[in-house]
């Protein structure tokens, strides 16, 4: 049952299952992988998922949206947040349902008659992991769905939209009309690049959206990748933040805001201003020892999940970094994306 009112937050990407497991270089040769890297899988990746399983594999439900979906929940107040996206009808959508509503977060799934629930190999060497997703039904997400009565009365309802950067893969159209109807309405819009072959691979798609975000976010590695397929010439990740703060802007309304993370290194932030000048801002990040570090994968996605939570809370600028900051450093301390039960309250740092 949708809640009277809406939610405030919702979120669109990708519902995937990680299968996660230990591996070897031997096992990441045999599949072409990189240690530290997130690929869509093709045909000679397919039968990662079986040899992960047989691994003795964790499944844990995934995407890197609907992780920061879960993430911006944890710190907001009840039904503050939606997500959307395609699962199969099988019990890992039904996982995947379940998990997200366990956490307080409203799904609206379509669900593919075809197609099983999207995958994702988490191969885990040492401190890497290598992402292979193989989307499957996260692949036949259509803007029907969207545009249905139920879902779109949802979307009008939301005053936040967040995507994440993979589903630029997946229905493109669906991202659009989402921007449009925040452009229109001056609400606010949010996407992560999410993986450097995003902006590598999916750039035309990347570009045809980027004109609508009102925040942008990526890690270093992104804000690199992007900078090389748009042959900026520079590496330098405070001048990326101010180029990409800079890009074009569909809702004049807010100033664009380019958020770069990268790691325990300061994050940066270009706001731009209808001038066309940008400032630079930077924040340290209050490192954690690394004896309580569990596992630093989906820090990107608590990020932005701690982010999005001030937003909608409409806390400034520096109080949603902080709280994009300290959902981070709590989620890095569980194991897989996820966020420490008992509930802890955010308190300013
Ligand atoms: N070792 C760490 N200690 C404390 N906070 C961290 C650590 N690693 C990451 N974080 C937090 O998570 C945020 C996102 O991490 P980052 O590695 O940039 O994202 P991604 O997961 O996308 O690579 C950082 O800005 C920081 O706030
Ligand atoms: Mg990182």
């Amino acid at each position: 049952m949708a809640a009277p009112q809406g939610y405030p937050l919702l979120a669109l990407e990708n519902p995937l299952l990680d299968i996660q497991a230990r591996g070897d270089a031997a096992f990441l040769e045999k599949y072409g992988l990189k240690p530290n890297d997130a690929i869509l899988a093709e045909e000679q990746h397919m039968g990662i998922y079986e040899d992960l399983l047989a691994r003795d594999a964790k499944l844990i439900p995934g995407g890197a949206a609907q992780n920061t979906a879960r993430g911006a929940q944890y710190m907001l107040p009840e039904n503050s947040v939606m997500y959307i996206g395609c699962v199969g009808k099988d019990k890992y959508g039904d996982i995947l349902k379940k998990t997200c509503e366990e956490a307080g977060v409203h799904t609206e799934y379509r669900v593919d008659e075809n197609q099983p629930t999207g995958k994702c190999g988490v191969v885990i060497t040492g401190h890497d992991r290598s992402m292979c997703t193989h989307l499957a039904a996260a692949n036949e997400y259509k803007i029907e769905h969207l545009k249905s009565p139920h879902v779109w009365s949802l979307v009008e309802k939301a005053q936040f939209y967040y995507v994440g950067g993979y589903h630029l893969t997946v229905c493109v159209p669906a991202i659009e009309a989402l921007g449009e109807e925040a452009a229109a309405k001056n609400k606010v819009f949010m996407l992560s690049l999410s993986a450097p072959f995003i902006p590598q691979f999916f750039k035309e798609q990347l570009d045809t959206v980027l004109p609508y975000t009102d925040y942008t976010f990526c890690n270093e590695t992104e804000a690199r990748a992007y900078a090389a397929s748009h042959e900026w010439g520079t590496e330098d990740v405070v001048e990326i933040a101010k180029k990409l703060a800079l890009l074009p802007k569909k809702n004049t309304q807010r100033p664009r805001v380019a958020i770069v993370t990268q790691g325990t290194e300061p994050t940066v932030v270009g706001i731009a201003s209808a001038d066309g000048s940008v400032e630079i801002k930077q924040f340290n990040v209050h490192e954690i020892s690394k004896d309580a570090i569990n596992d630093t994968n989906g820090a990107g996605d608590a990020f932005a999940g701690g982010f999005c939570a001030g937003v909608v809370s409409g806390k400034s600028l520096e109080d949603s970094i902080d709280m994009g900051q300290w959902l981070a450093s709590k989620s890095i301390q569980e194991l897989g994306p996820s966020f420490p039960p008992p509930k802890q309250t955010y308190s300013r740092s």
